[in-house]
């Protein structure tokens, strides 16, 4: 298809994040990093969204809704996100998503959907599915078409949600005779595989995870849960398969990463033995220097909700400018006006 060129829009980045729990260290290097960095590296608009009608597949508890929601926005403002160039913004502030949603699923096919993985994997795995959960796919394309959206950064269980939306673009656009809809491409993040307590990926879902902004003694509670073998202290301990290595790397340059070998090498740092418990007591440390200056704009934002809410309101009317654009065509071009 080459409907991007009649459609004449700039490059736009988009990633949608769920609030359905506390942010650990795996959303962190996994996504949040990423999406921080990209307003200074991306030439063009970044968006990046809560997605509260998709936590709804799963969540039922309205107040808990809202306060994940808050804490999502609290989390990337206090991890530097910079919104005088990238638009932050609530997915339900944008009701236009719902309307692309009906546009779509009236010219996509029900096998297209039904052979998406994370559906099948949820059925597999015992879960009711509700017709937003069949629908998460259809949801999904349509927060990222109804912005244009040119790039969608994922990781790899998202790729096949992406070329659906591909394909929804394809079958609107073929369907209305016209480029009513951007085709997007997806970008594999550079992000690692971060495990959590138990050497598992590290995720809301199993209990097994560390908060970003874990501190003091929860925090070196946490750490301490981390599963390690039974090397006893002093003795040399395994550089490979340790999972507190592998979290340590995350926060550690070259060099740092160097010298934590040479204490694992030598079961000793400085003389002294060197046992799992220091590098759990050393990964506590470096987490909270690492975030030390997030958690003093945390406590400013977390302290000043109306401003949490001006950065929501403006990343909506900014993104709904774009959402109206695109469902405009769309109604026109599928003869709703
Ligand atoms: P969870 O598994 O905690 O529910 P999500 O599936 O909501 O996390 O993931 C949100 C983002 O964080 C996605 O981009 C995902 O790839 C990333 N992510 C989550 N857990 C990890 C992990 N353990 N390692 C790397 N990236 C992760
Ligand atoms: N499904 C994504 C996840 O669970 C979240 C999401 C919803 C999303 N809509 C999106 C991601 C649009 C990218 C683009 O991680």
């Amino acid at each position: 298809m080459t409907d991007d060129a009649p459609l004449e829009l700039p490059p736009r980045i988009l990633s949608g994040i769920q609030p359905t729990g506390e942010l650990h260290l795996g959303n962190y290097f996994g996504a949040i990093v990423q999406h921080i960095a990209l307003p200074a590296e991306f030439p063009g608009e970044c968006l990046f969204f809560i997605a509260d009608y998709h936590a709804l597949t799963t969540v039922r508890d309205p107040a808990f809704l809202r306060e994940m929601v808050r804490h999502v926005a609290v989390t990337y403002l206090a991890l530097g996100l910079d919104t005088e160039k990238a638009m932050l913004f609530r997915q339900s502030d944008v009701p236009e998503v719902t309307e692309l949603t009906w546009l779509l699923m009236c010219v996509t096919g029900m096998g297209l959907i039904e052979r998406a993985h994370a559906f099948k994997d949820k059925v597999a795995n015992g879960i009711k599915p509700s017709m937003g959960l069949f629908c998460y796919p259809v949801l999904m394309a349509a927060d990222i078409l109804v912005y244009g959206s040119s790039v969608v950064p994922v990781g790899k269980d998202q790729v096949q949600h992406i070329e659906m939306a591909q394909d929804m673009a394809t079958y609107v656009n073929e369907a209305v005779g016209q480029p009513v809809l951007r085709r997007p491409e997806w970008r594999l993040s550079k992000a690692p595989y971060v495990p959590g307590l138990d050497g598992k990926k590290m995720s809301k879902s199993y209990g097994n995870a560390i908060p970003i902004f874990a501190t003091g003694k929860p925090l070196r509670k946490l750490v301490g849960k981390i599963v390690t073998d039974s090397t006893p202290l002093g003795d040399p301990l395994p550089t490979e398969g340790c999972n507190v290595l592998a979290i340590l790397d995350l926060f550690l340059d070259d060099a740092g990463r160097e010298e934590v070998r040479t204490w694992y090498r030598a079961g000793a740092r400085d003389g002294q033995p060197f046992g799992y418990g220091h590098a759990k007591v050393y990964l506590a440390e470096c987490m909270e220097r690492r975030f030390a200056e997030a958690h003093v704009r945390r406590e400013a934002l977390l302290a000043d909700p109306a401003r949490v809410d001006a950065v929501l309101a403006d990343g909506a009317t900014r993104a709904r400018a774009l959402a109206t654009a695109t469902l405009e065509r769309c109604r026109a071009a599928f003869g709703l006006r």
